[in-house]
């Protein structure tokens, strides 16, 4: 995709799911990417694997370490002298009802799930607006908009990204910087095994929705035409389930409540 050539791009959570997707599509447009994620040899492998090694440069860490998110987005920042656009990605999942789940294993959802978000634009926005321009791209999800049983902080940590966004692009929409939000239903990526049960541990198992779901490179495809075109809202794995979903929590959030009810286990 031509438009993506030469354009300076840090994605977090790059070393698999979606993140990775979108890695390799825009490695294979020309754009000069900062990689990041925990696993640093899955994303030196990426940049080995990719047509031009030295459009990327990868910027290791965890993001759910809140006091290190200044240095670590002032070396993104740095990488390629600026950045025009941030495709904030990274994110960690939950299967566990709320009277499982343990005050410090939901604080923590929050951390990577919506603090990283904003402790990362403390740093980038006012780049940006002194720039005049930038692209901020974060992925949400379903659970951001209807009650999402098992997956309580995880819900709640995306929903508050939707106010803070929205509030986010707003507030900077007239210094020229531009916010989309993806909005993901189900993809077939490894969220599931990661997500988080009530003591912290990894659920461990692939969930029948996710495995449903859309392919990562399907979703990465239709996100970056949707990016270019700097839609609001990008909406991409709407599975049946998912649309239904999403249909019911907007038009009557009362039924999806009572079908959700049930839902108890995965
Ligand atoms: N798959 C779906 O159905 C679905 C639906 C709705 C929303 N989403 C959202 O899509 C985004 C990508 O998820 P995915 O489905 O592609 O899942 P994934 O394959 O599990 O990818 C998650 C990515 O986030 C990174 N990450 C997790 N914790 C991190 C931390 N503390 N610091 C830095 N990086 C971290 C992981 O890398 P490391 O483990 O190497 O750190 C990985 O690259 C997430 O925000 C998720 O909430 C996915």
């Amino acid at each position: 995709m031509e438009y993506y050539n030469d354009r300076r791009i840090w994605i977090t959570g790059a070393s698999s799911g979606i993140g990775l997707a979108l890695t390799e599509e825009l490695a294979k447009s020309g754009a000069k990417l900062v990689i990041t994620a925990r696993r640093e040899s899955l994303l030196n492998e990426i940049k080995e694997s990719s047509p031009r090694p030295e459009n990327i440069h990868v910027l290791p860490g965890d993001l759910s370490e809140i006091d290190k998110l200044n240095d670590i987005s002032t070396r993104a920042w740095d990488a390629f002298g600026g950045l025009d656009m941030a495709i904030m990605n990274a994110g960690v999942s939950q299967r566990s009802l709320f009277r499982e789940m343990e005050f410090e294993t939901g604080r923590k959802l929050f951390d990577i799930n919506f603090f990283a978000h904003a402790g990362i634009m403390h740093e980038l926005l006012p780049r940006f607006e002194k720039q005049g321009s930038g692209h901020i791209a974060a992925v949400t999800s379903l659970s951001a908009l209807i009650p999402s049983p098992l997956r309580i902080y995880y819900s709640s940590a995306k929903h508050a990204l939707h106010g803070f966004y929205e509030t986010l692009r707003t507030e900077s929409w007239n210094s020229g910087v531009r916010v989309s939000l993806i909005i993901p239903g189900f993809i077939k990526t490894d969220i599931s095994y990661k997500a988080v049960t009530g003591d912290g541990k990894a659920f461990g198992a692939l969930d029948p929705l996710q495995k449903a779901g859309s392919s990562p490179a399907e979703a990465a495809l239709k996100i970056l035409k949707q990016l270019k075109k700097q839609k609001r809202e990008i909406y991409v794995g709407y599975t049946p389930n998912a649309a239904i979903a999403r249909f019911l929590g907007k038009f009557f959030p009362a039924l999806l409540s009572k079908i959700l009810r049930n839902m108890t286990s995965v």
